[in-house]
């Protein structure tokens, strides 16, 4: 059976590095996932008194998760914590109160940097959010990958053995964790 994932990338940049491992990720998960990106660079910065008439984006966004099996979340380091970009989705999924697309949703958590700790410390605080925000976080190992250009090919595909044996055995396992939850 195949499921859905939003997938939602915490960087806007067009090269970005969490973007290709989003992407690297979808096809590692071919076959048993399906990967539906969600764009949150269109989302106003959360203001209460819009919800009288809400942004079409702030209303895509939430169908996109709510109707997911399961979320995926990619996020750059960004001065030892997650993405702001990413904060700002969450606080609109939240809402009005009583009708959040968060909640019971199988997620996970991967980020990349050029760093050597891998988005390490960004990741750790955005999964203690999305704890609050009451998501069901897979039980996976923690990719906090310092990218490295080398490991991929010029379409994305990971071409370093022990890097596409981990994020394969890591996309299995939510595979199989959504499979057993959705
Ligand atoms: C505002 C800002 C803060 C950053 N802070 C960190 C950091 O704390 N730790 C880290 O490893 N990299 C940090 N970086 C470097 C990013 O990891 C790097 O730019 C990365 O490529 C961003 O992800 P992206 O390629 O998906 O856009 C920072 C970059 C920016 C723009």
């Amino acid at each position: 059976m195949t499921n859905s994932v939003a997938v939602i990338v915490g960087s806007l940049r067009k090269d970005s590095l969490n973007l290709k491992l989003a992407q690297a990720l979808e096809k590692l998960a071919a076959g048993k996932l399906v990967f539906d990106y969600v764009d949150i660079g269109d989302l106003p910065a959360y203001n209460d008194d819009l919800w009288v008439n809400p942004p079409a984006s702030v209303l895509r966004m939430k169908e996109q998760v709510a109707k997911a099996d399961g979320l995926l979340m990619l996020t750059p380091e960004y001065n030892r914590s997650y993405a702001g970009i990413l904060k700002n989705a969450m606080d609109w999924g939240s809402r009005p109160y009583g009708q959040g697309v968060w909640q019971g949703k199988a997620t996970a958590v991967a980020g990349t940097s050029p760093g050597s700790i891998g988005a390490a410390v960004g990741q750790a605080r955005l999964r203690a959010d999305l704890a609050s925000l009451s998501t069901v976080l897979a039980p996976l190992p923690e990719v906090n990958l310092q990218w490295k250009p080398a490991a991929y090919d010029e379409s994305g595909d990971v071409i370093d053995a022990g890097t596409r044996a981990f994020l394969q055995g890591y996309i299995d396992q939510f595979a199989a964790f959504i499979a057993k939850n959705a």
